[in-house]
């Protein structure tokens, strides 16, 4: 028993987690206290260690006390799964997002969380709820959607799952939708683009348990979110009480260090680098107070406290570590991610679900069929012991069957394999090249002066050496923000080469987000959105092409026709406003159609969603609703609930997602569903209150915005 069990066990007790905090902090010396501010390694060792290739590979430490017992935060990335060791590679956030299955997304948070606690880690740095504004975000895939209360639900759902064994972080507040000039762009947004649209999905994640927050790297409303007052005290703890730990982002995440813990940020991370330097002159000078450090220090040791004191199973197994059980949720999630967005006759027949029995030769084609494409390679990285990709897929699930692969690289051998095939599936959309993280620290001098001074040469300076490349600086980059929003042209080239050799040409595209299609969408009779799908990806798509699962993915984002249609990106910006239009939003404000809208997605079956009741019952709408399958196979469909005020006096979306439901239903069956919405979803922020205007609501119940088949109760609400 270490003196923090000792402390555990007097909140097992029931005394006040406050209270013990507080007198564990007493038990701490001046250094230990001020130790907790910041991760638990050198910078220089720690930064060569992170780029000799082992980044992450171990969970990041900070605020440990070995003497006592103190296990500090044991961080690791997601969201696509656990860093550490060969663990269960997911599908993407991106592509969770498209299932809408909130208890789903439970269950991977949990098998994440029992992953990362059997191999040392307590923190779960993977639950990123920053809103999808455009999809050239270079990290697109590592959040759910483009809106706020679906991203709320998801994010809210993962935190939750995992909480029952490590603590989960969200990330990264607030207001980083862009990549490439995350370390230099100043977002503005007024009070109501702020609460109504780039924060409730942190709000929602918080109040489903989670314990860190971690800041962002970029600037809001002219202070960098690492010492944002406004953000880190003022709105997350007094208007929120969230009693957890912030947590900056890694090496850049601050640039005053006593303005931030001043600010409310409690760990510097990763390492001892600013504040080690900066505040025991600060403390000394009497610029910062032992108060302000002894209140973040409580904070963080009262998070740990709670955290160890509601952990009611044993640590699990290393055998939990890409289990069985696991890579068939993982199957499961990637099955449930696939949207069908187009879906047309071929003679008779729909060109999907392709008929096995039928098949003799299919032809399989482009060079993402055969490779491992999981994903970003930048933090979210994820190393699983293997990868089934869409070639694997389709080869076990049809042993009898003659697969031709080709990777496009030959148009010739293309049309050979096709015309020769009763099938062709083509395989393109972007890779680990095309988006993702983008780390360049060397070039730019202002995150350089963050470091500590080089070691001298008798210190270490071959760790300096190692960490040190491009002109005597760290420097990386990969990935970043999406150059175009289509396919390249080699991969529109091969659509067109198989398309016109093929009548039943099934495009399967994979891709973080929104990937605009036209020129070719309407040559093909099949398109299928895969994302990022994990590691038995390939084993999912087979499923679902082969019929042997009934597509049930809704995308999580409007697919534009044109990216003007957008808000603006600019990827290199310095400053940039943000308001309350984008996405979905945007298209209906200006009237333009998309090509395939928010909530979309199609079946091998057809559903019918008939609205039946609304009333309101003190703080909560409940809306009542009839589904039917009413097609021939069993399948799921995601119904949605949305909100809109015409005449209201404040300018808002036409219809605004504010619940939704997903079912899976028989063939004939017919269920009533109840969707029950709390009121907050109706308010607008007025001048630092919520209000929810009284007016004439309008609720829709479809299967995506805009459908014209969605049927809307009109709901007279008075305040
Ligand atoms: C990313 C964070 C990540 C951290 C640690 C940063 O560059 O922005 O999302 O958690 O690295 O890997």
């Amino acid at each position: 028993m270490t003196v923090f069990d000792d402390h555990v066990a007097l909140i097992r007790a029931g005394d006040p987690i406050d209270v013990v905090a507080r007198a564990l902090l007493a038990l701490l010396t001046p250094e230990e206290r001020l130790g907790c501010l910041d991760g638990d390694l050198e910078f220089w060792s720690g930064l060569a260690s992170m780029l000799g290739g082992d980044s992450g590979r171990v969970p990041w430490s900070g605020a440990a006390i070995p003497r006592l017992g103190v296990p500090g935060i044991q961080f690791s990335d997601g969201p696509r799964g656990v860093k550490l060791g060969a663990a269960t590679c997911f599908p993407v956030a991106m592509a969770r997002g498209a299932t809408w299955d909130t208890d789903l997304e439970e269950r991977v948070g949990r098998a994440i969380g029992e992953e990362l606690r059997a191999q040392g880690g307590n923190l779960f740095g993977g639950v990123c709820v920053n809103l999808l504004r455009h999809p050239k975000w270079g990290r697109a895939q590592e959040t759910y959607g483009e809106d706020p209360s679906h991203v709320g639900e998801m994010g809210a759902a993962l935190a939750r799952g995992a909480s029952g064994h490590v603590m989960a972080c969200v990330k990264h507040f607030a207001l980083n939708s862009m990549e490439n000039a995350r370390f230099k762009v100043d977002v503005s947004a007024d009070e109501r683009t702020l609460h109504e649209v780039y924060l409730p999905q942190f709000r929602q994640v918080i109040e489903a348990g989670a314990d860190v927050v971690m800041s962002a790297y970029n600037s809001v409303n002219g202070a960098w979110c690492g010492e944002n007052r406004t953000l880190l005290t003022d709105i997350l703890r007094d208007e929120w009480g969230f009693g957890g730990i912030v947590i900056s982002d890694w090496i850049a995440g601050l640039r005053d260090p006593v303005a931030s813990v001043k600010a409310g940020l409690d760990i510097e991370m990763p390492f001892r680098q600013q504040r080690a330097r900066a505040l025991p002159g600060a403390l000394a000078d009497g610029r910062l107070n032992w108060s302000d450090v002894d209140d973040a220090a409580a904070r963080i040791l009262a998070t740990q406290l709670r955290h160890y004191a509601r952990l009611t199973t044993p640590t699990p197994p290393i055998s939990v570590v890409a289990s069985e059980e696991h890579r068939a949720l993982a199957r499961e999630a990637a099955e449930k991610a696939i949207v069908l967005l187009r879906n047309e006759p071929v003679g008779p027949e729909p060109a999907l679900p392709l008929d096995p029995a039928r098949l003799n030769r299919l032809a399989v084609v482009g060079r993402l069929a055969a490779r491992p494409n999981t994903g970003d390679h930048g933090s979210s990285d994820v190393h699983p012991p293997h990868v089934v990709t869409p070639l694997d897929g389709l080869r076990a699930a049809l042993p009898e069957v003659t697969i031709d692969f080709e990777d496009g690289s030959d148009q010739e051998a293309v049309r050979r394999v096709v015309l020769g095939a009763d099938a062709a599936i083509v395989v393109v959309g972007l890779t680990a090249r095309d988006e993702g993280e983008y780390i360049s620290i060397g070039g730019d001098p202002a995150i350089q002066a963050l470091f500590p001074p080089r070691p001298a040469e008798t210190e270490g300076a071959a760790l300096a050496r190692r960490a040190a490349v491009a002109g005597g600086q760290p420097n990386v980059s990969m990935g970043g923000d999406r150059a175009r929003l289509g396919l390249s042209e080699r991969d529109v080239e091969l659509i067109e080469t198989v398309s016109t050799v093929h009548a039943r040409t099934i495009v399967v595209v994979m891709g973080g987000s929104a990937i605009t299609m036209e020129g070719w969408r309407e040559r093909v009779p099949a398109i299928v959105y895969l994302c990022y799908p994990g590691m038995e990806g390939g084993h999912a798509l087979a499923r679902v092409l082969l019929g042997a699962v009934n597509p049930s993915g809704h995308l999580p984002f409007a697919i534009p026709v044109d990216e003007a249609h957008l808000a603006e990106f600019d990827a290199e910006a310095t400053a940039v406003r943000y308001d309350l239009w984008h996405g979905q939003w945007k298209l209906d404000r200006d009237g333009h159609a998309p090509a395939y809208p928010f909530g979309f997605g199609l079946s091998y079956t057809t559903f019918s969603l008939k609205a039946i009741s609304g009333r309101r019952n003190g703080r909560v709408i409940e809306l009542r609703a009839e589904l039917t399958n009413t097609g021939l196979v069993a399948g799921a469909t995601v119904a949605q609930a949305y909100a809109g005020l015409p005449g209201s006096r404040f300018e808002r979306p036409q219809r605004r997602l504010v619940t939704f439901s997903r079912a899976d239903l028989r063939p004939g069956e017919r269920r009533e569903i109840e969707m029950k919405i709390p009121m907050e979803r109706l308010a607008v922020r007025d001048s630092g209150n919520w209000l929810v205007e009284p007016g004439d609501y309008v609720f829709t119940l479809a299967q995506y915005a805009g459908d014209p088949d969605g049927e809307s109760l009109r709901l007279h609400i008075d305040v």
